[in-house]
């Protein structure tokens, strides 16, 4: 077992120390950008102001013969703008790819400074954010870095999930996890070819009705289970939790309706693949202004957070003051980066 005194001492010497919490930052949504397309890295000075996070991808998605292009055209992205309040994120290849070592060595040694958070694809167990922990510290020593990088995990194989909350609790390093459900689907031996989102044919049918009349059925929400875990695992560590891709960009009220889903559950924030998906995410994960009005209201109704209020004609007590202050400190989060908002927020 390691030593609680030990787990927040840097893994290697020189190393900066490890966060004690999470920087607060706003993190609707991780854009995602495929760096290999130089017309792509032209859009990255207008998207920067666009979106919460931006993220390189070096993994799935992009062609084997361009994955080395990807890492370069990372660099060079990276290195070419000001990326401002906006966090700079790298999806690296997985820890058994022929490309993770170098994507981690160049990136870390041109970019280091810059970044934000590595996220790991394909997470097993607590063994491979071990071993990307111990490596980044390396970097950051020789590299001089004054600030950790932050470690991301998709969770999207069976022993991931059943791993979680050993993960999550892996390092201090860990800033959350991301749904994976294409993989996710694809190593569970799901029936669907569907990125992310529902299927038709996941329904609860009620009970028998009147002869002649319909029966109904109702859709359910396949990814129910995993996203509740993922989101207890990271409360429980003081992570964060996000739905990750929605692939199918015709469908953008689906998209929503999944976003919404998991917001409401407690995700932080979902992958973006397309410029479309960003209004959809900001939308979802920026709080309702008239449930923000109404946490306010429970606020004031308690100042010090105890006793009993009635607010509206609903009954407020301490539990309910917690879930008031959740609402409204996200909102003073996207009322610094949002003006619009912050003025339908009235904080
Ligand atoms: C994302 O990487 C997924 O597999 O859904
Ligand atoms: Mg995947």
């Amino acid at each position: 077992m390691k030593l609680p005194r030990n787990f927040f001492k840097p893994l290697a010497i020189g190393a900066p120390a490890p966060c004690r919490e999470l920087p607060v930052r706003l993190e609707r949504m991780i854009h995602f950008v495929p760096p290999h397309i130089e017309k792509v890295r032209a859009k990255v000075p207008e998207l920067i102001g666009r979106v919460d996070v931006l993220l390189g991808n070096l993994e799935d998605a992009i062609p084997a013969d361009e994955k080395e292009e990807a890492r370069r055209g990372f660099i060079e992205m990276a290195r070419a703008n000001d990326f401002s309040t906006t966090s700079l994120w790298v999806r690296v290849n997985a820890l058994n790819s022929p490309w993770m070592l170098d994507d981690v060595l160049q990136i870390v040694e041109a970019v280091g400074y810059k970044l934000d958070v590595m996220m790991l694809p394909k997470v097993e167990g607590p063994w491979d954010i071990h071993y990307l922990d111990q490596l980044l510290a390396q970097l950051e020593a020789r590299y001089g870095l004054r600030k950790p990088i932050l470690i991301h995990a998709i969770l999207e194989t069976p022993e991931g999930v059943n791993n979680i909350e050993a993960i999550a609790a892996a390092s201090p390093r860990m800033h959350g996890f991301s749904l994976g459900p294409a993989d996710l689907a694809a190593s569970r031996a799901m029936k669907t070819t569907r990125v992310g989102g529902g299927h038709p044919d996941y329904r609860v049918l009620a009970d028998p009705v009147a002869e002649g009349e319909a029966r109904p059925a109702y859709q359910q929400d396949l990814w129910h289970y995993t996203i509740a875990r993922m989101v207890d695992a990271c409360a429980a560590t003081g992570l964060k939790a996000f739905y990750g891709p929605f692939g199918d960009f015709s469908d953008p009220a689906a998209c929503e309706a999944q976003f919404r889903n998991a917001f409401l559950l407690g995700c932080a924030g979902a992958w973006t693949l397309h410029p479309t998906q960003i209004e959809i995410a900001k939308k979802v994960f920026s709080p309702d202004p008239a449930e923000v009005k109404m946490a306010h209201k429970i606020i004031q109704a308690m100042p010090d957070g105890s006793g009993a209020a009635m607010v509206d004609g609903k009954m407020q007590d301490d539990a309910t003051w917690k879930q008031a202050k959740v609402l409204v400190d996200l909102a003073r989060l996207v009322s610094a980066k949002d003006p619009e908002l912050a003025a339908r927020y009235g904080l």
